[in-house]
């Protein structure tokens, strides 16, 4: 096979099939105690109080590496306040916490593989390295009855995106493009000063395993 060939065949590959989303650690602020199931909604209170703070509207799809759709994943995702703070014991960040803010749900997908959240933007907050400041992200983890994933999303022309540590090592291995959400029009009904988003999910199953060894 010539490198023309090799190359050819590559292309066709990555044609045909979907990157996975890379991982990342889970992080120490994944809740210990997690709150009642807020479902999809982590913008209101149980009482229906309104947290402070950018309406966020974030949605996708949770795919494999065919791009077949996965109904019966469970993501879960959990993120700092506006503040920056997690409702975590271990959160050293001094900044306020708003005591309303829980900042866990959990979506399930349906047979159209589809999640939808709405919630608050989370701010930007010190690590325990000094100068270094996550930006602000969303965790997930998605769980299907073959796989596990855990990543996070990043907000896409946020400045501290070029500083970050874990980013610059998706950038390093060209993969900081499958990390950062994608900025979709406002729907009816979403508030003038909302962000809506859009963050694919690509993990592996066992059709799509078996098609991939196949190519
Ligand atoms: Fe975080």
């Amino acid at each position: 096979m010539t490198d023309d060939d090799i190359q050819k065949r590559k292309l066709e590959t990555e044609r045909k099939f979907l990157l996975r989303t890379p991982s990342e650690e889970i992080g120490p602020m994944y809740p210990i105690h997690k709150p009642e199931n807020r479902g999809r909604d982590l913008a209101v209170t149980k009482a229906g109080k309104r947290i402070a703070g950018q309406p966020l509207y974030i949605r996708g799809k949770v795919m494999d590496l065919t791009g077949q759709i996965i109904s019966g994943a469970e993501v879960e995702l959990w993120h700092a306040d506006p503040h920056g703070r997690y409702p975590h014991p271990s959160d050293l960040n001094p900044a306020r916490l708003d005591p309303d803010f829980t900042g866990h749900g959990v979506y399930v997908t349906g047979v159209d593989g589809r999640f939808a959240f709405r919630s608050t933007k989370p701010a930007a907050y010190p690590t325990s390295t000094p100068g270094w400041w996550r930006p602000p992200h969303l965790h997930f983890q998605v769980t299907t009855q073959w796989d596990r994933l855990v990543t996070q999303m990043y907000f896409p022309g946020e400045e501290l995106n070029d500083k970050d540590e874990l980013l610059a090592r998706h950038r390093r291995l060209k993969q900081a493009d499958r990390v950062e959400a994608k900025t979709m029009p406002l729907d009816a009904g979403m508030e003038p000063s909302a962000l809506h988003l859009v963050f694919d999910i690509v993990l592996p199953t066992p059709h799509s395993i078996s098609a991939f060894k196949a190519r």
